[in-house]
This record gives structure tokens, C-alpha cells and sequence, in this order.
């Protein structure tokens, strides 16, 4: 790990939010401070937005959908997308070097979603002027053909642990299917969608096609998702708040695409290639921190192979070092207090409830980093399925292992959950590996690699993991209605 200790703050972050192309600070005058969780220094800040603030951008994006934006053809719109994709890459280095401040990520990781955020405005951008409809035969008296127009302004409530990846994969498919967007970036990380603004004017995208609004999540998330003139609300976070944010659409029949968490299983039966499979594990677990959707926070492993795998992932956890991001330390800080607090509290109740703790399990103290909000890799052994931890979100860095008898074993842990957003498994039997795959109950399947797939795989869940897809062809149908124009001639 180079040591570089370069922790400088870049110059000319942004401070206003972006509505209308115009800078704008919020109407109550607030602003809300944002902290390197690795340090707890503030690194800067942006406005605190409320419901007048959200009105205003909404306003704006309605207006927008009604000017120049209507007349650009698909392909304009697709080289506009290309564009920022360009101008992303141009600037990536000074975006994943704010993003890792902001989340606290390790800056290689920062920059490979820098990289994917410019990637989904690369996909989009081919597929602009791709849409397109059916024409229905209905018989030589009749022409029948479908139109794909946008939805309208469409709003996107992004987390705090992808910021700018989130921001991308729901700003990338609604621009090219011609929607106006109201980004409310977290309240944690909203610095790299600030930046994603004022790309996209440089870009050529029209003012208020697309607006962001900075902001917590009752005073600014909730009037956006309960504006009335928004169409569609493209939702990430917790299952509450998702709850929350659908009631708020239904009061205007507004739709919504929900990403929520996750406790996805990662299966090792015993057949597995064990190397593998670690690798796998450890990274379906501490990418992030553990605070990952996707993540894979529980491992189902077959009792053969049960002793082997722990002994790994325990020396694999205890070797990664915990450090600043910009430092690429292997494993980096939690998002804040709050989220160390709530780590913390489900493994103490674990330890609480007779769970043997393999390694970790307690808050680390980094040398020279006093003030971050660490917690040291952890393991929890042998854990039953309706155990606390075995069932909710925890968000953090933190595997639950599962061992059963058999596959078929494996497969009903790997449902025994309310969740349904990703489940994994390593084996080198195809027959088990699409058994599990028809029989498991999630929106992804990923086998022999955690964290397959990639811009061009739909994604989203099932069960309380939420509903629509993000990514791929899949995302798209969020953004277009079809009119269907019927002529009797
Ligand atoms: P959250 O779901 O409250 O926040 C996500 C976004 O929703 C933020 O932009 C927030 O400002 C906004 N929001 C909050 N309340 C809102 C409301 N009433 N109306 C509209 N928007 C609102 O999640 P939070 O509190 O940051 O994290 C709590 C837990 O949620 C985490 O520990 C984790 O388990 C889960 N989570 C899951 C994520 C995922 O990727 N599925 C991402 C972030 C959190
Ligand atoms: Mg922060």
C-alpha cells in the first residue's frame, strides 16, 4: 500500500445546487456540511434544500420537457450522453478523489465507479435513437403502431454509497428516452452530482433537462417524491424510506422503480474451487465496507468444505488493513457515526444471543485517523437463519456464515430471508449451479464470480429488496410510456 498521506482537499468544490443551469443556494439560506468519515474533517458543503427549493427544480424540469429538449432528434441525444461520458473520463481523477473524500471509499475503488458512471452514459447514448415501437396488424382495415414517448420529469433519490454511480445509472437512460430529471443526491455525498451538473451543461444537455437539489431526506426527498408534476420516482436505500417514498408517489400516481437492501446469500457447496470462493466471499463483503446493496452478507457452505473456508476468509479478514481512502487502503472508514453505531449495535447483539465471533467484531482505532468511523472485518460463525443478523440489512463489513448438508439445504437458506436482490453461489457442477439459479428466489444470479455482470445486466430485486430493473436494456422501461395509435382506414 503506498502511504501517500496526500489527504488535500481540492479547490473549487462545488457549493450551489444546479437548477434551471443556474447555481443556486437554497431559499431558507441553510447549508449542510459534509465530512471525510475517515478523518471527520469537513470537506465542504452544499445547500439544504427545501419543499420551495424542490418546487423550484421540478418546475424547471417541466418547463424543460417542454423546450428545446422536445425538438433535439434521439441522435442528438445520444451524442450528448457520449459526451459526458467523454468529459467524466476527462475529470476522473478529480471525481473519485472527491467521491473517496466524501464516502470514505478506497480510491481504486472510487475510481472504478467513476469509470462505470461514465460507462452507463456511454450505453445509454447507443441506444438514444434505438427505441422504438411495434407496429400491430390488426387486419387490411386498420394501421396500428406504437409510439415510446418519455414519462416526464422523472426524480432520482440516490444513497450515499455509490453516489455518483447511482446518480448515472438513473440520469443515463431517462435522459436518452428523453425524460428531465431532479436528482436529490444523499446528504452525505452530494458533491459528485453537483459536478455531474454542470458536466452535462458542458456536455450541451439543455438547462433544467437535468437539476439537483441537495438536501436531507424528509425536507427535500419527501416533497420531491410527493411533487405532482413528477412522473416517475427512481428510488435506492432503505427499505423503510422506500415504503415511505412509494405511499408519497401513490398520492399522485407516480411510478416507482425501488432498489432496496439486501442480504444476499454467497453458496459454497463442496465441489466449489475454494480459491475461488474466497476471493469471492471476501470481496462480496468488504467492497465498500460491506455497505453494498448487492452485497454478499451471508455464506451458505457445504459442511465438507465448511473448516477450510473459514480458516481462509478469517486470514483473509485479519489481513486487511484499515487506512484513509485516498491512501488505497484495502479496507476503508463506514459512512458516519450513525452507520458505525448501527454496525456495532447488530454485533453486539449477536455476541449478545451466543454467536461465536471468528474475528472482529469491534470498532478499530486507525493510527492518525482518531476522528474516522472504523470497524475492524468480522466474521460470525455457524449462524442460525432466524437469527437478527442472519435476517436484516447491516450494512457494513460484517459475514454471517451458514452451514448446511446438502444443496438442496443450501437453497432453502439461500431463501430464508425477506430479501431477494442477489444470491451466489460457486460450484463446478452446471446441473446445481441452474438448479439454484431456477429455484432461488432473486433478481440476479451470480455463479462462480460475486459481483458478475456489470452496466449491461439488469439488476434489482424481489421480495422487500424492491421491484423494477436498473441497468441494461431492462432500466429503460422505466422511462418511455407506450402510446399506441390505432387507424381504421
Ligand atoms: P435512506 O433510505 O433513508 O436514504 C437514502 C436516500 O433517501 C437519501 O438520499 C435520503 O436523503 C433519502 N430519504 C430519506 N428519507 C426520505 C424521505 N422520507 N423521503 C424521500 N427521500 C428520503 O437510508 P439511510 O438512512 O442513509 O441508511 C439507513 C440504512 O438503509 C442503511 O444502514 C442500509 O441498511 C440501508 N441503505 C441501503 C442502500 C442500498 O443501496 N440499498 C443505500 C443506503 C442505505
Ligand atoms: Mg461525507
Amino acid at each position: 500500500m503506498t502511504q501517500t498521506r496526500d489527504w488535500s482537499i481540492p479547490q473549487d468544490l462545488p457549493e450551489t445546487m444546479v437548477i434551471g443551469g443556474e447555481p443556486v443556494t437554497a431559499g431558507g439560506g441553510g447549508a449542510i456540511e459534509t465530512i471525510d468519515p475517515a478523518t471527520g474533517r469537513i470537506i465542504g458543503r452544499f445547500p439544504d434544500a427545501d419543499a420551495n427549493d424542490v418546487d423550484r427544480a421540478v418546475t424547471n424540469a417541466k418547463q424543460a420537457l417542454q423546450g428545446e429538449w422536445r425538438s433535439f432528434t434521439p441522435a442528438a441525444r445520444g451524442r450528448i450522453l457520449y459526451q459526458t461520458a467523454a468529459l467524466i473520463r476527462a475529470d476522473a481523477e478529480l471525481l473519485a478523489r472527491v467521491e473517496t473524500l466524501e464516502s470514505g471509499k478506497p480510491i481504486r475503488e472510487a475510481r472504478g465507479d467513476i469509470e462505470t458512471a461514465a460507462g452507463y452514459f456511454e450505453y445509454y447514448a447507443g441506444i438514444a435513437d434505438k427505441l422504438q415501437g411495434d407496429t400491430i396488424p390488426l387486419g387490411p382495415d386498420y394501421m396500428s403502431f406504437t409510439l415510446h414517448e418519455p414519462v416526464g420529469v422523472t426524480a432520482h433519490i440516490i444513497p450515499w454509497n455509490f453516489p455518483l454511480v447511482t446518480t448515472a445509472r438513473g440520469v443515463a437512460p431517462a435522459l436518452a428516452a428523453g425524460n428531465t430529471a431532479v436528482v436529490k443526491p444523499a446528504e452525505q455525498t452530494s458533491l459528485t452530482s453537483l459536478m455531474l451538473a454542470e458536466i452535462l451543461l458542458r456536455a450541451g444537455l439543455p438547462a433544467g433537462v437535468c437539476n439537483i437539489i441537495t438536501g436531507f431526506g424528509p425536507s427535500a426527498g419527501g416533497p420531491l417524491s410527493a411533487h405532482p408534476d413528477v412522473a416517475h420516482v427512481t428510488f435506492t436505500g432503505s427499505v423503510v424510506t422506500g415504503k415511505t417514498v412509494m405511499q408519497t408517489a401513490a398520492e399522485h400516481v407516480a411510478s416507482v422503480t425501488l432498489e432496496l437492501g439486501g442480504k444476499s446469500p454467497v453458496v459454497v457447496l463442496a465441489d466449489a474451487d475454494l480459491e475461488a470462493a474466497v476471493e469471492g466471499c471476501l470481496k462480496a463483503i468488504y467492497l465498500n465496507a460491506g455497505q453494498v446493496c448487492s452485497a454478499g452478507s451471508r455464506l451458505v457452505v457445504e459442511r465438507p468444505v465448511y473448516a477450510q473456508m473459514m480458516d481462509r476468509l478469517v486470514a483473509g479478514a485479519e489481513a486487511l488493513t484499515l487506512g484513509h481512502g485516498l491512501d488505497d487502503a484495502p479496507l476503508g472508514p463506514l459512512i458516519s457515526q450513525q452507520q458505525l453505531d448501527r454496525v456495532a449495535g447488530y454485533v453486539d447483539n449477536a455476541r449478545a444471543a451466543s454467536i461465536s465471533v471468528a474475528t472482529g467484531g469491534h470498532v478499530a482505532e486507525v493510527e492518525g485517523l482518531e476522528g474516522g468511523v472504523f470497524y475492524a472485518p468480522t466474521i460470525l460463525d455457524d449462524v442460525a437463519t432466524d437469527a437478527i443478523v442472519a435476517q436484516e440489512e447491516i450494512f457494513g463489513p460484517v459475514l454471517c456464515v451458514q452451514v448446511v448438508d446438502s444443496p438442496e439445504e443450501a437453497i432453502s437458506v439461500a431463501n430464508s430471508t425477506e430479501f431477494g436482490l442477489v444470491a451466489g453461489i460457486y460450484t463446478r457442477d452446471v446441473t446445481r449451479a441452474l438448479n439454484f439459479a431456477r429455484d432461488v428466489d432473486a433478481g440476479q444470479i451470480f455463479i462462480n464470480q460475486y459481483f458478475a455482470g456489470g452496466i449491461a445486466t439488469p439488476f434489482g430485486g424481489t421480495k422487500n429488496s424492491g421491484f423494477g430493473r436498473e441497468k441494461g436494456l431492462a432500466a429503460l422501461a422505466s422511462y418511455y410510456q407506450v402510446k399506441c395509435v390505432t387507424a381504421r382506414i
